[in-house]
């Protein structure tokens, strides 16, 4: 039988083989993965470790928080503050940016996160996850200011999501493909399972939240009316729909069958460019998502283009299939 390889072994590699990954790097992402099994084991003891429903507090953005939401970032903090390898770190659930504390060595790096992705999904045991985007601290830049964390997505030097769902997977770039490490419990490590991850170029399978149909803008609804016309209408094939609600497991879907994720601006909050936020949930699915072959836009520009104006922002998201990415750009570009 094949060797296992261990997402340690494989990390260790492309440190040291390929050259691709330095050590404080390396470390950060054994940190990230090391607090992902952690947020596993919680997930997992469910309402047997009283992690289910919602804690009684809001977040930056005005939502619930779930117990789970604050479990999943402080064990993100506490794992990666002590380490060395960290300036700061930034996630869906704190208003402001995390210096990492003056007691402990400061590191290059910039860490984002969404710690709970899909937290509609917590107490229905469906799948969640973790969402996690790494930054350099820009040179020259002793204390880390907000503005440090706002450079495009194409600066990403890392990216990925770890899914808690049937099995616990962790999905990974450093910008040299996606590899999928799946979570052996008996051993305790992520194993390498999926190498070099393509998403295919068509699809016949499409995720929208349909229930806002009668709010999209012209061109998703043309998109939409279209594959719903199936055989007989301008596509001249039927397609499929899944939406599960947690980005992660529906991106995980795309990754691992081909499909195209939308979550667009719509009319319900107009001065809101989308519901997803950028930093932690757009750009690292996006790179991924590049990365193995498929688009990401938020129907004018590639999204990793996109330069940030501030930490919290959102998007219309537009990803997956690049042959269906492509074509949704299009219908806006012909309005
Ligand atoms: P989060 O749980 O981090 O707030 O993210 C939820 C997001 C995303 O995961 C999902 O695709 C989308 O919200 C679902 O939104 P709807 O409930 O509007 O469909
Ligand atoms: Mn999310
Ligand atoms: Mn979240």
């Amino acid at each position: 039988m094949a060797q296992k390889i261990s997402l340690t072994r494989y990390l260790v590699e492309q440190q040291r083989v390929d050259g691709l990954i330095p050590s404080q790097l390396r470390l950060l992402l054994e940190v990230v993965a090391r607090a992902c099994k952690s947020i596993s084991q919680a997930v997992n003891k469910g309402a047997l470790g009283g992690v289910l429903g919602s804690a009684d507090s809001e977040n930056v953005q005005g939502e619930v928080q779930k117990k789970l939401d604050i479990i999943a970032n402080e064990v993100l903090i506490e794992a990666n503050e002590w380490g060395g390898h960290l300036a700061a770190m930034a996630s869906e659930e704190m208003d402001s940016i995390y210096l990492v504390p003056n007691r402990y060595p400061q590191g290059e790096y910039l860490l984002l996160f969404d710690p709970l992705d899909g937290s509609s999904n917590i107490d229905v045991n469906v799948s969640i996850g973790t969402i996690f985007s790494v930054l350099k601290k820009p040179e020259g830049s002793p204390a880390v200011t907000e503005k440090d964390f706002l450079q495009a997505g194409a600066r990403q030097v890392a990216a990925g999501y770890c899914v808690y769902g049937p099995q616990t997977t962790l999905v990974l770039t450093v910008g040299d493909g996606v590899s999928m490490f799946t979570l052996d419990r008996e051993q305790g490590s992520f194993v390498l399972t999926h190498e070099n991850v393509k998403i295919p170029e068509d699809t016949k399978e499409f995720a929208i939240n349909m229930s806002n149909m009668r709010h999209w803008d012209e061109p998703v609804r043309r998109y939409i009316d279209e594959c719903l016309l199936g055989q007989e209408g301008p596509r001249g094939k039927d397609f499929n729909m899944r939406w599960i609600a947690s980005m992660v497991a529906d991106v995980h879907r795309i990754l691992t069958r081909g499909g195209i994720f939308m979550y667009p601006w719509d009319k319900r909050e107009p001065n809101k460019p989308g519901k997803l936020r950028l930093m932690y949930e757009a750009n690292p699915m996006s790179w991924l998502v590049e990365q193995a072959g498929g688009a990401a836009t938020n129907g004018r520009q590639r999204i990793l283009d996109i330069q940030p104006g501030q930490l919290h922002e959102r998007v219309s998201v537009i990803l997956g299939s690049k042959n269906e990415v492509e074509r949704v750009t299009s219908y806006h570009s012909k309005l």
